[in-house]
Formats: C-alpha cells, sequence, structure tokens
C-alpha cells in the first residue's frame, strides 16, 4: 500500500517541503561511491568548501509525472545528465555518469513515490539535483571533495497563473558575460539575478528579461526560462546565443513544433526593438513549463501580444502537446519517456 500524505495538490506553489528520503552520493580518491538514501536532509559540510565561497557547483532541474493509469514517469533526465556534466566540466567538479545520474533519479522518485501528485491535479514531483564542491580548502582551486545529492519536492506553477499570460520587463543588469557561465546551470547565474528579479516584481512584472550582455540589444532569457516567440507566418523563433542555459524544454518544443505542429523553427536573434514580428510570445522551461508572455515592457514602453489575458492558439497546442506528452496522454518521441 502507497503511503498517503495531506497535501492540497491543486494549491501547490513552486516551494520547498521536506519529503521523506533524498540521495546522496560522495566523491573522493577520484571515485564516486555508490549513493545512498537517506532521511537527513540537512548537508554536514566543511566551513572551507569551495561551494561556499567560490561557487563550486551546479544543478538541474527535471519532473516526475504520474500518468492517467497510476504510472510514474520521467521527461528526458538523460538531457538532464548531460546537461549537469557539462556545468561540472566548466566549472571543473568531477562529471556524473549518466547511467548513474538517472538511477539516482529514480531512487528519490521511488523512495517518495506518495509525493508524486495525482494525474489530473496539474501538480508535479521537482526533482533537484546538484553538485558542490566541499572539503577543506583555501585557495582558488577546485575541491578535493565532491558531493552529488538530490532531492525532490512536489511543486505547482512556477509563475503565478500557471497557463495564464504574464507581463515581463527588461533589465539592464545582465546574468551572464558572454564567455561567462550563462550556458552552465551554476548558482552564480542565479545569485546575480536575485536583484533584477525583485526590482522586475516590484514594478509588478513576472520576472525581468535579460537582454545579450554585448549589446543590449537582442533578448537572451526570460528570468529562469527561455523565450519563444510565433511570427506572424507561423515559424517557431528562439534566440541563438552562447550565453543562455540550452533549456531541455525549448529543444523539446523545437521538436514539437516541427514534427506536431508542422511550423517551421528557427534558433536566432529576436531584436528587443522588432517585437512586433511575434504574434505570440512565451517563456519555457521545467519548472515554468509554458508561461505565455502577455506583454514585454522595454524603456518605458508595453509590447502586447497576443493578449494579456488570453492564451494564443500555437502557444496553447505547444503546451497541450508537451503536457501530454509529458503526462503520458500524447505519444513521445522515441527515447523521451523514463518509467520509474
Ligand atoms: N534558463 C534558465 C536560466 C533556467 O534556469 C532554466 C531552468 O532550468 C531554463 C532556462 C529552462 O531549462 P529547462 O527547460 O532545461 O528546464
Ligand atoms: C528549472 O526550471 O528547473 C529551474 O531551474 C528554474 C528555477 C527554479 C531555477
Amino acid at each position: 500500500m502507497e503511503k498517503k500524505v495531506d497535501i492540497d495538490w491543486s494549491n501547490l506553489s513552486f516551494g520547498y517541503m521536506k519529503t521523506d528520503f533524498r540521495y546522496i552520493s560522495r566523491w573522493k580518491d577520484g571515485k564516486w561511491d555508490d549513493g545512498q538514501l537517506t532521511e537527513d536532509n540537512v548537508l554536514h559540510i566543511s566551513e572551507a568548501s569551495t561551494a561556499l565561497h567560490y561557487g563550486q557547483q551546479c544543478f538541474e532541474g527535471l519532473k516526475a509525472y504520474r500518468t492517467k493509469d497510476n504510472k510514474i514517469q520521467l521527461f528526458r533526465p538523460d538531457e538532464n545528465g548531460k546537461r549537469l556534466n557539462r556545468s561540472c566540466e566548466r566549472v571543473m567538479m568531477p562529471e556524473v555518469p549518466v547511467e548513474k545520474f538517472i538511477d539516482a533519479c529514480k531512487q528519490v522518485v521511488k523512495a517518495n513515490e506518495h509525493f508524486v501528485p495525482p494525474y489530473g491535479s496539474g501538480a508535479t514531483l521537482y526533482l533537484r539535483p546538484f553538485v558542490i564542491g566541499v572539503g577543506d580548502n583555501l585557495g582558488v582551486k577546485p575541491a578535493p571533495e565532491f558531493i552529488f545529492a538530490i532531492f525532490c519536492v512536489p511543486v505547482g506553477p512556477y509563475f503565478k497563473g500557471g497557463m495564464a499570460p504574464v507581463n515581463f520587463t527588461t533589465t539592464d543588469f545582465d546574468r551572464a558575460a558572454p564567455m561567462g557561465t550563462g550556458k552552465a546551470k551554476v548558482g552564480g547565474n542565479y545569485a546575480g539575478s536575485l536583484r533584477p528579479h525583485e526590482a522586475a516584481v516590484k514594478k509588478g512584472f513576472a520576472d525581468c528579461i535579460y537582454l545579450d550582455p554585448a549589446t543590449h540589444t537582442k533578448i537572451e532569457e526570460v528570468g529562469a526560462a527561455n523565450f519563444f516567440g510565433i511570427t506572424k507566418d507561423d515559424k517557431f523563433i528562439t534566440p541563438l546565443s552562447e550565453s543562455i542555459l540550452p533549456s531541455i524544454t525549448k529543444y523539446s518544443l523545437m521538436h514539437i513544433a516541427k514534427e506536431y505542429l508542422k511550423l517551421e523553427v528557427l534558433e536566432r536573434d529576436v531584436l528587443v526593438d522588432n517585437l512586433d514580428e511575434f504574434k505570440e510570445a512565451g517563456a519555457c522551461g521545467t519548472a515554468a513549463v509554458i508561461t505565455p508572455i502577455g506583454g514585454i515592457e522595454h524603456q518605458g514602453n508595453l509590447h502586447v501580444f497576443h493578449s494579456e489575458t488570453e492564451v494564443g492558439p500555437v502557444t496553447k497546442k505547444l503546451y497541450d502537446t508537451l503536457y501530454g506528452i509529458q503526462f503520458g496522454d500524447v505519444k513521445a518521441p522515441e527515447g523521451w519517456i523514463y518509467e520509474v
């Protein structure tokens, strides 16, 4: 019998809650140990850990979904495993074999099965894998030891309203330098985003939009999500840049747009002064899923796309297809779904 928990599944926000088990594995003397599940949600690490002083860490985000026939499945965890390793490589941490990563995800989901929200509630189980540099160290150099861990939390929508349009504003701050760490999922990128995020929220926006750090003329990221726009002649456009995070949701939507919706798909510059070319726009990511963009404020002017209150038809189709694949109602492309 599956254990029961008292949670109001339909009203979950994107917030922390302690679940029963998390996975932890340690790297020492050149190798990872086998890893284990633990009930302890507190890490005991050296005060001199590089993760604390020099930001030597990275993380991932992926979800487990409960299907109509009560199976539990992960969406493209291999891609998260590969991206985690690209992030590890960028900040000189040991890679986690992708099979070990997927196995750890499955162990965490299985051990917390009763926290996987019911089908139809719209909620999911969010998994947060991370790697941190630990152990005694003072100089700016890679840590002597590392921890790879995963915890999980049942979550609802990241942006209030879920699949309802929200407005964003551009910011003068940059989240990443042209050849910096923007395409790695490292914590430093997010520390730098706290202030512009708070300023945007104070002005009444859901989050801020980062422009390209070199010229401030092109859209890069929508807070912690990628941008896409649908042109008036039905092309799916998304920015191409070395400093944005390669979103797994974005690449999945590019495939869905091309193969399921039969749209032309292009990664290219998106000029903030030429938003008129789009009839619809959205933010996409694991946490954000697809969040329709009502409007974007830039230099005091609000550019509205389809509507500030209604979801555009192409965005709706993209959402329904992605959501359907993730929850097992629409046939997924080969290799996208991993049953737990
Ligand atoms: N961009 C940033 C900065 C993010 O933090 C995320 C979240 O992971 C994304 C984009 C979306 O990526 P994904 O679709 O792989 O979750
Ligand atoms: C995600 O979509 O998984 C993210 O990492 C976004 C944010 C919560 C950092």
